[in-house]
């Protein structure tokens, strides 16, 4: 059994909901409350959701507050709150918007649930996750972001059905940014551990990194109003069932680095190890000169999103 009681999911749209609901299918915490700051949102999420329970029977508690001092003994929070992009938008052209909303709710989970370990899904999510951390001034473990997990899904998905193969026998890496830099890593995926490479050629393997490259904006084109819920929060749900359940999952998520892959003071999409506390450490692995590259630059854009966020009235 797990010592995780209380899971406080900020945001209540597409996001928020959907993982509400997975996390109260998963019987993933005794408590789980959804909380925003429209009235009614939260509170008729949270009911639907619960109502559920009788035919699924999962014995989570679900609630909906607007208030943040729901946050109160929070052992996981989950910040999903801030603007989606809309088509032709970058994630990184959500930055100042969501900038606020994020301070607001650090500074919340610093006074309500200073022990809380915090997954942050509001994008820019490598320098919101970041923002977050410096506001909380939590030690970096125990605060990190949502990002390869999702974009692996997708390019395992990618892979999957190109090959005709159980898209879980897949397994592989997507590191660096979650943005237009990411680096889909193929010398470490692999199919029941065949290695890609030896079973798709060349031009077909850089599509897929192509298309899971702009994996979230494909979707934010077909909807034309919001962005992807459905694997954003199967994937949140892998990293919180990751702590719950204390797994020792080595994983692809936004974390700080201190000199892993030659860089510091900075989160970025890479492979760890998540169990109850959060992040438990960096897996620093062995990339091709071309991938380290491509992290290298990766890098480089979100510190320049971190100039940009420095630069924002305070
Ligand atoms: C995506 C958004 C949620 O990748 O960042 O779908």
């Amino acid at each position: 059994m797990t010592d995780i009681s209380k899971v406080v999911v900020l945001g209540a749209g597409n996001i928020g909901g959907s993982l509400a609901q997975r996390l109260a299918e998963a019987d993933l915490a005794r408590e789980v409350v959804l909380v925003d700051i429209i009235e009614g949102l939260p509170q008729g999420k949270a009911l639907d959701i619960q109502e559920s329970a009788p035919i699924l029977g999962f014995s989570t508690h679900v609630t909906g507050s607007t208030s943040l001092d729901a946050l109160s003994g929070a052992d996981v929070v989950i910040e999903t709150a801030g603007l989606a992009r809309k088509p032709g938008m970058s994630r990184s052209d959500l930055l100042s918007k969501n900038a606020a909303i994020v301070k607001a709710h650090a500074e919340a989970v610093r006074g309500y649930a200073p022990h809380a370990v915090v997954l942050v899904v509001t994008n820019p999510v490598d320098v919101m996750t970041h923002w977050f951390r410096s506001i909380t001034e939590f030690p970096p473990a125990r605060v990190f972001g949502e990002s390869g997990t999702l974009d692996t899904a997708r390019f395992r998905w990618f892979v999957a059905d190109a090959l005709g193969v159980a898209s879980r026998d897949v397994t592989g890496f997507v590191l660096g940014s979650h943005g237009d830099t990411m680096v889909p890593v193929l010398s470490l995926t692999s199919v029941s551990g065949v290695p890609l490479t030896r079973l798709l050629p060349a031009d077909r393997l850089a599509a897929i990194v192509e298309r899971t490259k702009g994996g979230g904006g494909e979707i934010v084109s077909l909807l034309k109003s919001g962005s992807a819920y459905y694997a954003p929060t199967a994937s949140q749900a892998e990293l919180i069932r990751a702590i719950v359940h204390d797994e020792h999952r080595l994983l692809s998520a936004s974390a700080h680095l201190d000199g892993e892959f030659g860089e510091r003071d900075v989160y970025i999409g890479a492979p760890v190890v998540i169990g109850r506390h959060g992040v438990e450490r960096v897996v620093e692995v062995e990339l091709t000169p071309t991938e380290r590259q491509a992290f290298s630059a990766s890098v480089a854009a979100v510190r320049a999103d971190l100039d940009l966020l420095s630069q924002l009235p305070a």
